[in-house]
């Protein structure tokens, strides 16, 4: 392989990018600046729950292709490509993305760098900011415009986050040069056919910003049409289903819920209207306020349906929980629907029972007052309602005889559309669902 990488940052986006470009075959070098992380990524433990990517972790630490640092000048004085991993949070209080740990990746590497590389943007933020830290990677870097800035932006889904690496839709790369763009295409190479748009740093870093503006959009639309088929007394999962036949919509991310969480989509949508508002086009996205209060809607009306089936309140309720993390196949709690859910009842009275198969440590940590149980039979007893959050497959196989021989009363709210009603109601259970009769 020609090129050596680093991976810069070594969260979701990093650990998987790092294990994955090592399993292509190239040498990599993760770097963190939080040792403890790199201690665990070294003894082939990772720091989150992703399937699949442990063991590609630990097969690519025996094969010698990956190892990590906390140096900056050691990756500087490694890497000819270095890949850019690390999170743009939403600022506290205000809508827009907080860009600092980027900048302060390109003022800790850009001194070490004294020869000719390539540094490679793939986090999701504001346009315009590839440029600026192009500018101030030359401005820093002793190799000055021989170390050249590209833009690689990063469409992987978490629980998914190996496959979608290594198995791409498409490859985006926003280049000032020709020279960008090869390096590019041979570290991609591997891949084998994959489409490759080639493009500037705007329309790259717009490209994220856009893709997730839609799959957002597209929640929260089937979500708008539950809340009128509750009005009309129509069924959502059905509509969705009609709808899903004509290739122009198609079915994918077209089920109706609680509704979109984690820590991409509510905080890009938000990022991406603070960025346009500063531009002057606040009003060409003025459609995403409402898109995010829809989806802040189905939480609330997840918590009033709950309430209606355990007779208007929660005082002196147990409540079983089913999910923690934002989707299944995760442990990310970040601004997860499901504890959302959660926190609310506990706030109105309700005692919370939370069972999840991985991110119950994650929420005991953040949620340390709600109560925790280590299975879902455990979550169930006693209790007056229970609550399906999280589609995780394990909940759709629940007997729902086993289950309700432990509740207290058969009630369930399915905030997923997960279960199928007809097995549940017939097995005696009064079965609601958020956007269906
Ligand atoms: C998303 C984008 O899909 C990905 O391309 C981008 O790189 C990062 O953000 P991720 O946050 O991992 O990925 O999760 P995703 O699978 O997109 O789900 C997001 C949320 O939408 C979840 O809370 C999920 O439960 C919800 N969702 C998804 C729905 O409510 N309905 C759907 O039909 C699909």
């Amino acid at each position: 392989m020609p090129y050596r990488l680093t991976v810069l940052g070594t969260g979701y986006l990093g650990a998987t990018h790092a294990a994955c470009m090592a399993e292509l075959g190239f040498e990599v070098l993760g770097l963190d600046v939080d040792q403890s992380k790199i201690d665990m990524l070294e003894r082939g433990e990772l720091p989150i729950h992703e399937p699949g990517l442990e063991d590609l972790l630990r097969r690519n630490l025996e094969a010698g292709r990956l190892r990590f640092t906390t140096s900056y000048e050691e990756a500087a004085a490694f890497g000819d490509v270095h890949f850019i991993c690390v999170g743009t949070p939403q600022k506290k209080g205000e809508y827009a993305a907080d860009v600092s740990y980027l900048d302060a990746v390109v003022e800790s590497l850009a001194p070490y760098l004294d020869r000719e590389c390539l540094v490679v943007g793939k986090s999701t933020v504001p346009v315009g900011t590839a440029e600026r830290l192009a500018e101030k990677l030359v401005r820093l870097a002793p190799a000055g415009a021989q170390a050249e800035m590209a833009w690689n932006p990063e469409f992987l889904r978490e629980g998914f986050a190996v496959k979608d690496t290594l198995h791409p839709d498409r490859i985006v790369l926003g280049v000032a040069s020709e020279r960008a763009e090869k390096v590019l295409r041979d570290v991609y190479a591997p891949l084998g056919e994959v489409p490759i748009v080639v493009t500037d740093f705007p329309t790259a870093e717009l490209v994220k910003s856009a893709a997730n503006a839609f799959l957002a959009t597209k929640i929260s639309f089937i979500n708008a049409m539950a809340e009128v088929c509750e009005v009309a007394h129509a069924d959502v999962k059905q509509l969705s289903l009609a709808l899903s036949f004509d290739d122009r919509i198609g079915g994918r991310f077209l089920n109706p819920g609680l509704g979109f969480g984690g820590g991409c989509l509510p905080k890009d949508i938000r990022a991406f209207m603070a960025r346009a508002g500063e531009l002057g086009a606040d009003q060409a996205l003025t459609f995403l306020r409402e898109v995010d209060a829809i989806n802040m809607r189905r939480r609330a009306r997840m918590v009033d349906l709950a309430r209606g089936l355990v007779g208007g309140s929660f005082t002196g309720c147990t409540v079983g929980v089913l999910g923690a993390a934002f989707k299944p196949n995760s442990d990310d709690i970040r601004d997860s629907p499901a504890l959302d859910v959660a926190v609310t009842i506990g706030q109105e009275g309700g005692a919370v029972t939370i069972y999840d198969p991985v991110a119950l440590d994650n929420a005991r940590r953040a949620h340390p007052h709600l109560g925790y149980a280590d299975s879902a039979l455990e979550a169930a007893r006693g209790a007056d309602v229970m609550l399906l959050l999280t589609e995780w497959q394990e909940f759709v196989d629940l007997d729902p005889d086993k289950l309700g021989a432990v509740v207290s009363a058969r009630n369930i709210v399915d905030g997923r559309n997960a279960l199928d009603a007809e097995t549940w109601r017939s097995a005696g259970w009064h079965y609601r669902a958020l956007g269906r009769p």
